[in-house]
Formats: C-alpha cells, sequence, structure tokens
C-alpha cells in the first residue's frame, strides 16, 4: 500500500530542500511501499525487478511521482545529471524530489573520480536510494565531456569512479552500460568492462541490450538501430550469477518480461513506461501482487500534488504532459490528450484543464459506445 499520508499531504513537499545534505542517510527511508520492517536493502532488491529508465527531458519529478502512483514498488531513475552540476549547479533544481517517490536512483553523467564522489555524496545526502553511473548515453554533448557511452571503452576508468563512487557514501552504486560501442560485437568486450568494473565492489549491472554507435548516429537511431542481443546479457547472468544483472532495451508487454526474469534479475522499461504508463500498472501487478489501480482513481490521486505544485508557481503541463498516455488504447484517450495539449500550457491552467480532459475522455467513450 501507498504511504497515503505521504501521497496526500503536500505541505511537505521536499521542493529544492535538501534535508540530509552532508549528514549520513538516514535507515531505510520509505516512500512508496510502507513497510517499516523491510530493510532498505531488501527493498532496493524487490524494486529491482521492475525499474523505470532514465530518460533526459522526460523521468523528471513530476514524472516519477506519477509512475509511482501506478507501480508502488518498482524503481524509478532521475534523468541523468551531470556530476559537475550535482557539484556547482543548482541543487534544489536538480535533486529535489518528493518522498513518495521512494525507491529513487540519481543517475550521474561523468568521468573525473573526485567529482563523481563529490556528487555520490550530495545525492546521497538527498536522499537517493541508489547512485547509478552513466555508462551508456552516446550523444555528441557526452562524448565530449567523456562520458556516456564512450567509456565502454575505459573500463579502469570507470572502475576508478565507482570505487571513488562508493568510497563516498554507503548507499548502492550500479553503473547503466551498453553491450558494446562501435567495433565492440563480443561478448567478451562486455565481459571485460564488467570485470574491471566489478572488482571495486560494486555488483549491479544494468545493461541496454545493444550496443552505440559513437559517430554516425543520433541518440534517438542508437536507441533504434543496432540490434537487440539479449542473449549477450543473459549470458553475462549465467557466468557471473553473483552479480544482479537488469536487462533494459526494447521491453514493452507482460510476457517479454516474465521471459526475461527468467534469465536475469529486473528488466528495465524506459519508452514504453513513458508512453503507456498504465503497464506499469499491470507489470506491477503482475510481479508484486499490487492490486491494479483505476486510471481515474490514479488521476484524482495526483490532484494534490498538482495543485500544491501549481501554488508554488509551476505550471499545469509540466506535470500533464507526463499523464498524456494514461489512457491509452481505450476509447477516449484521444478526447483526453486533445484537452490537455491544447490548455495545460496557458499561464492560469488549473486543475479545471484536468477535469475537462477527463470529461472529454468520458464523452468521447460514451460517444464510442
Ligand atoms: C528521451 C530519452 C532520454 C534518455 N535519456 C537517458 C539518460 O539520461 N540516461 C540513460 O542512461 N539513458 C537514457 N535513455 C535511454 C533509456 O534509459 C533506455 O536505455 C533506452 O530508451 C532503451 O530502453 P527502451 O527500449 O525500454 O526505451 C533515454 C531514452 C530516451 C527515449
Amino acid at each position: 500500500m501507498f504511504a497515503e499520508s505521504t501521497l496526500a499531504d503536500t505541505a511537505h513537499l521536499r521542493c529544492g530542500s535538501a534535508p540530509n545534505e552532508g549528514r549520513e542517510r538516514p535507515s531505510a527511508r520509505l516512500g512508496g511501499m510502507e513497510n517499516r520492517n523491510e530493510p532498505a536493502a531488501t527493498r532496493l532488491e524487490r524494486a529491482r525487478r521492475l525499474s523505470v529508465a532514465p530518460m533526459m527531458d522526460w523521468t523528471d519529478r513530476h514524472c516519477r511521482y506519477f509512475h509511482r502512483l501506478l507501480a508502488p514498488t518498482a524503481l524509478l531513475y532521475t534523468e541523468m545529471v551531470t556530476a559537475p552540476a550535482v557539484v556547482h549547479g543548482d541543487r534544489g533544481r536538480l535533486l529535489g524530489f518528493d518522498a513518495a517517490e521512494h525507491p529513487v536512483a540519481l543517475q550521474l553523467g561523468g568521468s573525473e573520480p573526485a567529482e563523481l564522489a563529490e556528487a555520490t555524496r550530495v545525492g546521497a545526502g538527498y536522499g537517493y536510494d541508489e547512485i547509478n553511473l552513466n555508462v551508456g548515453c552516446p550523444s555528441d554533448r557526452v562524448q565530449s565531456g567523456r562520458f556516456g557511452a564512450c567509456l565502454m571503452r575505459e573500463p579502469s576508468l570507470v572502475a576508478d569512479c565507482i570505487a571513488a563512487m562508493r568510497e563516498a557514501s554507503a548507499v548502492p552504486v550500479t553503473v547503466k552500460c551498453r553491450i558494446g560501442v562501435d567495433e565492440q560485437d563480443e561478448y567478451a568486450a562486455l565481459a571485460e568492462f564488467v570485470d574491471r568494473v566489478r572488482a571495486t565492489g560494486c555488483d549491479t549491472f544494468v545493461v541496454h541490450a545493444r550496443k552505440a554507435w559513437l559517430q554516425g548516429l543520433s541518440p534517438k537511431e542508437n536507441r533504434e538501430v543496432p540490434p537487440l542481443n539479449y542473449e549477450r546479457v543473459y549470458r553475462l547472468k549465467r557466468e557471473l550469477p553473483q552479480l544482479t544483472v537488469v536487462i533494459n532495451g526494447g521491453i514493452s508487454s507482460v510476457a517479454d518480461v516474465r521471459e526475461h526474469l527468467s534469465h536475469v534479475d529486473g528488466v528495465m522499461l524506459g519508452r514504453t513506461a513513458y508512453h503507456e504508463p498504465y503497464r506499469l500498472a499491470e507489470l506491477e501487478a503482475e510481479l508484486y501482487g499490487t492490486p491494479l489501480p483505476d486510471r481515474d482513481d490514479v488521476m484524482g490521486r495526483l490532484r494534490p500534488y498538482v495543485e500544491a505544485h501549481l501554488a508554488r508557481g509551476d505550471r499545469l503541463q509540466h506535470i500533464t504532459r507526463h499523464v498524456l498516455g494514461l489512457y491509452q488504447g481505450l476509447p477516449g484517450a484521444r478526447a483526453f490528450r486533445r484537452v490537455l495539449s491544447e490548455e495545460a500550457h496557458r499561464a492560469d491552467a488549473g486543475w479545471d484543464v484536468v477535469e475537462r480532459a477527463l470529461a472529454a475522455r468520458r464523452g468521447e467513450w460514451r460517444h464510442a459506445a
């Protein structure tokens, strides 16, 4: 069950505050699933069976809050935040999140061990349940900063980074990587990378099951063009069963997830989770036995959060852009999307816009019936 008081009581919103910054992490902070007897490590391990991928511009705090309403147990990832931004930037804006988002992992980008260590310390102080290093993003901007997927070529440097991050805090440090880059076409390249990194004590690897081409393909193409090779990720788990291996890339249905979980420890969904968020509720039900929520109830439970953020000056659209796919596949989905797309961007847009979107959906639905 949700910690209803946490979700409904928006007066406490930890917006831009750093309740624990500079202090050691509190023990087992509970959001989402309220089970005070479950140790944080056990809870994280359970959560890891289903996670929502880090996605720039998409998995911001509002998106994560919404996803949490659908998937009370799953592990949610932030967008990638660069270590220099964490160290030198506006931490409240970059790192602030709501307690209901737990368990939530902060993804960092970087390749400078001391800076990553400092960013890890700061992230742990904010209460993140895991710190993840991005070794999978292939964009030019990222490569010029020498981080992301190009680090697949530099396992020793990644190992130094991870060692420094682990040293900086007691929060679990994990890696999200590809199966290779460019000409790295053999299992050996992935195995060598993982071997070097796991020697630091890091035991959790999220593997996007396709390689990345560092030249010539856009980041979007790099999520579509190189073929998926799930077998290579399964092999990693077979050969190193002591590791926690999470598979990512092209996973969408409940049947897909069931199949993957017979080979590895967890699945991570990206685009499907974003475009068809109710899939998260279905997977949550499948994996954890959580009752399926009613979509309209989910919207109702989002309301206090939306109103609290509007009262602080946030725009409605910044939250509702993440919910457009909630009714995907159902009659009325288009009307719901249309009203939100047309009206939520206005400066004075309030909850009444959402009510209109829900009414339009019901109208279209009735009309279709
Ligand atoms: C819009 C968008 C932004 C992304 N940003 C990140 C990111 O910040 N860090 C990262 O590791 N991967 C990022 N990715 C890649 C996803 O985490 C994931 O690995 C990829 O989409 C494959 O999973 P999928 O097929 O389930 O979408 C992004 C993907 C998308 C679509």
